[in-house]
């Protein structure tokens, strides 16, 4: 099973075993500020052990339509972005999806892009009925991104996440999408392989 995605900018595809000194140099990099926002940082998650475990688990979920992608540079390779399109409890046709960019990559328009490029991606391709995406506290580029996706505001869960920064409550504010023609133009194709032997997304 392989899918890569490619925007004017990034290839997103499943991380490889070559790809794990990249992305932890960048985890390393933003790591409280990861701890902060994103929900799987906890303390355990910061070894370089930890991220091998995560790009093994990445090549295993993908056999099954459950995308943890990274984004690359088209002309550098470098390690830009974590996105997805994840696989949800709520049925096989509700995904859902989050992102980090890396730090000298910030407040480029990445994480719109690769995001964008997902969502194409599961609407066309995997014929999707609805995409969710949340965000914590004030947590404003993250708001901002997900305003500019297109996405529409559901509800906010009050306290419903502790951060592992500093043991911060912190709102959850949900989002979701079920009508792609809201998203804005992107330049994106992709490429995929499905695997005979696993589950229909
Ligand atoms: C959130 C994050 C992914 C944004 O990545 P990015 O590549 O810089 O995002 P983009 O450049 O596509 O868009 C960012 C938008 O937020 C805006 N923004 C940035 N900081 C902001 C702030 N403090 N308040 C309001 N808007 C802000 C930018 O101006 C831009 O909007 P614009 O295009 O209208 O000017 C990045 O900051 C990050 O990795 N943060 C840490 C991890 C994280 O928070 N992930 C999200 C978890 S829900």
């Amino acid at each position: 099973m392989t899918l890569t995605i490619t925007t004017p900018r990034i290839t997103l595809r499943v991380a490889t075993l070559d790809d794990i000194d990249a992305i932890q140099a960048a985890k390393e990099a933003m790591w409280p500020i990861l701890q902060k926002w994103m929900a799987w940082s906890s303390n355990d998650q910061a070894s370089r052990d930890a991220t091998q475990a995560y790009v093994l688990s990445a090549i295993d979920k993908a056999k099954n339509n459950d995308f943890y992608l990274h984004g690359f540079c088209k002309d550098t390779g470098k390690f830009i972005m974590a996105t997805g399109i994840n696989a949800t409890d709520e049925g096989p046709s509700i995904f859902t999806t989050g992102y980090w960019v890396a730090k000298g990559f910030q407040g480029q328009g990445y994480a719109t892009e690769g995001t964008l490029a997902c969502i194409y991606c599961t609407f066309s391709l995997f014929k999707a009925k609805k995409m969710t995406i949340n965000y914590y506290a004030d947590n404003m580029a993250s708001k901002r991104v997900i305003e500019k996706l297109g996405f529409t505001y559901l509800r906010t869960n009050k306290g419903a996440h502790t951060s592992f920064l500093d043991g911060t409550i912190m709102d959850v504010h949900q989002y979701e999408m079920t009508d792609p023609s809201v998203l804005p133009p992107l330049d994106v194709t992709w490429q995929y392989t499905p695997d005979e032997t696993a589950h229909a997304p």
